[in-house]
């Protein structure tokens, strides 16, 4: 499973980029929401606010990340040959953008015509990702657990979507739906199926390649995507109408499955030959320590009954889960990913006399650190509003800056990468003068 990487069909740099570097933004409108709304927003799952919240960062932050890197991932890692991806991201990333806000507002407004807005646009964007993508993924010959990762992902995101669709043609039409069955399915594909499963995919390529760990087990990486899916399958089963009573036992094999992929990525990271820590090995290990926690605390909530029935149990995971797990290990990403593309493109641009800057110095070590402390510091003041809710507010203004000193950071990047281009540009039109 040693990462082979294929550039000839890499996507221009542009693609990924826009994505990246307007996903933080959104984390910064969650934690500005979080602070207007004040001590409200967080005591139940089922809040407008907390779901306002909730999808700024899961199809705001999260999709847009996730979709820009699996259209630079996609063709490098997996050679899977994406049909113009130039003009698919012109068509989805403004799509995307707009259908966050949008749902977002109908979140917080509850009006009907916000919702139907926001599931028409997801639908059209989804749809034109996923089969773009779906085959792009289908079609290609390469094989290994990081493939079958990626396309169970991608089928993650549609039935994510699909659900999320009905839920909101539902709100914003008024129609009768068992709307808690269709949300704990929806959101179990949405952070299992799709989220969890992408961040698995990409990390058995690159946790070896970039922190020089030893490879996932090939046995246990291929397994644990398929148990995951059973998983996902057995959980569904409560859209028939019929609670069955192994519901419990389904949830907690779920967080049994992340557990031992979290357990598995510490130990590797522990065993890596060099020993060097950088901000993504630190996000990677906050991300996986969070995936640890939400197995314990799950466990937790289904042995003790009166805890897991009081209503901050659910909002508690899910602190977890969306900035705790997926935010932290997106932004370690990033921080890799941004600095490696900046160095490739410039390397494969050549030129007289202007050498590509080293690619420690894309971002800067320490505005890097600093953001990823600030971030761990926002995780646990967001935990502690949902035991103290008159701290919400603190917690949602510092979960916005960290979010926007990370954009602050990625646009840095993105910058370096176009001074020096402009450079060799400038050079190379120089010397052939
Ligand atoms: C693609 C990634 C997505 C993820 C990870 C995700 C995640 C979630 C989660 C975790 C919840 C439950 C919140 C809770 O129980 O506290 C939820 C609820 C909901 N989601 Fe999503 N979602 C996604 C996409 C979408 C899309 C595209 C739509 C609509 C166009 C949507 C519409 C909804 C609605 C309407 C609810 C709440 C329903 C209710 O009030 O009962 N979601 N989602």
């Amino acid at each position: 499973m040693h990462p082979n990487l294929s550039f000839e069909q890499a996507p221009p740099i542009s693609v990924p980029y826009r994505f990246f570097v307007t996903a933080p933004w959104f984390g910064a409108a969650a934690g500005l929401l979080l602070a207007w709304l004040g001590p409200d927003a967080l005591v139940s799952r089922w809040a407008p606010g907390a779901l306002a919240v909730t999808h700024l960062l899961v199809v705001g932050f999260m999709l847009q990340a996730m979709c820009g890197a699996l259209l630079q991932f996609a063709p490098v890692a997996a050679g899977g040959n994406v049909w113009r991806p130039r003009l698919l991201a012109n068509a989805v990333h403004p799509l995307l953008a707009t259908a966050a806000l949008v749902l977002a507002a109908a979140f917080v407004s509850s009006f009907g015509p916000l919702f139907i807005a926001a599931a028409s646009i997801f639908a059209v964007a989804i749809a034109a990702y996923v089969v773009v993508v779906g085959l792009a993924l289908r079609r290609t010959p390469a094989q290994g657990a990081t493939l079958m990762a990626l396309r169970l992902a991608v089928v993650g995101l549609a039935v994510t979507a699909t659900l999320g669709i009905t839920l909101a043609t539902g709100l914003g039409n008024g129609r009768s739906l068992p709307l808690i069955e269709i949300t704990l399915v929806h959101a179990a594909w949405g952070l299992g199926g799709w989220a969890l499963m992408l961040v698995m995919g990409v990390s058995y390529f690159v946790v070896p390649m970039f922190q020089l760990t030893p490879p996932y087990p090939l046995r246990l990486a291929k397994a644990l995507p398929l148990a995951l899916v059973l998983v996902l399958g057995l959980w569904s089963w409560q859209l028939t109408g019929s609670a069955a009573p192994w519901q419990t036992a389904v949830l907690l094999a779920g967080m049994l499955l992340a557990a031992v992929y979290a357990a598995t990525t510490l130990v590797l990271q522990a065993r890596r030959r060099r020993k060097v820590a950088d901000p993504t090995l630190y996000f990677f290990r906050g991300a996986m320590t969070c995936l640890l926690l939400i197995a314990a605390f799950g466990l937790w909530f289904a042995v003790d009954a009166e805890a897991g029935a009081d209503p901050r149990a659910a909002v508690w995971i899910g602190v977890l889960a969306i900035p705790g797990v997926f935010v932290s290990a997106i932004s370690g990403m990033l921080y890799k990913i941004i600095p490696f593309l900046n160095w490739l493109h410039l390397q494969r641009l050549g030129g007289p006399g202007v050498m590509p800057p080293n690619i420690r110095e894309m971002i800067p070590a320490r505005t890097m650190t600093g953001q990823m402390w600030l971030h761990f510091a926002a995780v646990a003041g967001l935990l502690l509003a949902v035991l103290q809710p008159l701290l919400t507010r603190p917690a949602g203004l510092l979960f916005a800056a960290s979010c926007a000193w990370l954009g602050v950071n990625l646009a840095g990047g993105v910058r370096t990468y176009l001074r020096f281009r402009d450079r060799m540009l400038a050079s190379a039109a120089t010397s052939a003068s």
